[in-house]
């Protein structure tokens, strides 16, 4: 257990996933967002009366991100759309992908200019067949090929660094970004994670700057120092399949990590639900979409 933190809890009353994944944090409204890409829900969390909403939205919600005009943007399998968050009505399809039936759209966040940047996956988790791509005012382009899973997106505080994981690489890739393009411009370095357990997931980063990243089938988060990739936190959990990660409450201050049921039913836990702990260190915030 990393120092001077709480214990991992169950967030009381929040729905069980059987994939949870992709939690972000509204401080206008204190609510917490995350989807179940298996279970065909967009699931909300109001933290200061527990109360829990449901919206189906399908197939495969992989994503949800707030957008300026109040809405949200999802990406579900072949498709991002913009939905009305009290009904789950699709208001518009904003971007259409052509991968054909095996693959899906998965994570997504908005760049510091609103921009979406999101990304496809095997949905048999073996061949390079995924993209990464940005979608902005002037449509969708492909920013990256040869994915396998694309997972975790999270910029350094002044947009110019983008931090990207391909699950089965078992490293977050450092790129340079340029933020006034909307574009990656090269490879900074890499983080190798390999010699911890389970493959790098979904991302946040703190205020500080430090990448977290949850590990899918390893349990935990990691706190990586962005200078020279050293992990000098981790968080374990008593469920195995973590997917993804947020800081929110009123401080910024409580992790929020998703998980995953196992889906070969191999063990029996806490899995599926969403965990919060209470940290000393301040989180950030995801950046709007704007469409
Ligand atoms: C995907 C899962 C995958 C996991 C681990 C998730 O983001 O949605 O299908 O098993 O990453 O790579
Ligand atoms: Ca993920």
């Amino acid at each position: 257990m990393a120092s001077g933190l709480s214990k991992p809890v169950i967030l009381s009353n929040a729905p069980r996933s059987i994939l949870g994944e992709g939690p972000i944090w509204l401080p206008d409204t204190g609510v917490l967002y995350w989807v179940d890409i298996l279970g065909d829900r967009v699931h909300s969390y109001r933290l200061s009366s527990g109360v829990a909403e449901s919206i189906k939205v399908g197939p495969y919600p992989s994503c949800v991100m707030p957008n300026d005009d109040g809405n949200l943007v999802v990406t579900v399998k072949d498709r991002v759309i913009l939905v009305n968050p009290r009904d789950g009505s699709v208001i518009r399809t904003l971007a259409t992908v052509n991968e054909g039936a095996g693959n899906r759209f998965n994570d997504c966040k908005c760049d510091p200019m609103g921009r979406l940047v999101a990304g496809t996956m095997d949905m048999g988790e073996r061949n390079p067949t995924g993209s990464l791509y940005i979608l902005d005012s002037a449509g969708l382009r492909k920013i990256l090929g040869s994915v396998t899973i694309s997972n975790g997106i999270a910029w350094s505080g002044d947009g110019s660094v983008m931090y990207y994981i391909d699950s089965p690489t078992r490293r977050v890739t450092v790129f340079k970004y340029s933020k006034g393009e909307g574009a990656l411009d090269g490879v900074i370095g890499y983080f190798d994670l390999s010699s911890f357990p389970g493959v790098p997931d979904g991302m946040t980063i703190d205020s500080e700057g430090y990448p977290w990243v949850a590990l899918y089938g390893g349990g935990r988060v990691l706190r990586i120092n962005p200078v020279n990739g050293n992990v000098v936190d981790q968080v374990e959990l008593p469920a195995q399949f973590t997917t993804s990660c947020t800081f929110g409450g009123v401080d910024l201050k409580t992790l929020f990590i998703t998980t995953a049921t196992d889906r070969s039913r191999q063990t029996s836990g806490p899995d599926g639900y969403v965990f919060s702990l209470n940290l000393n260190i301040k989180g950030t915030v995801v950046n709007k979409c704007r469409f």
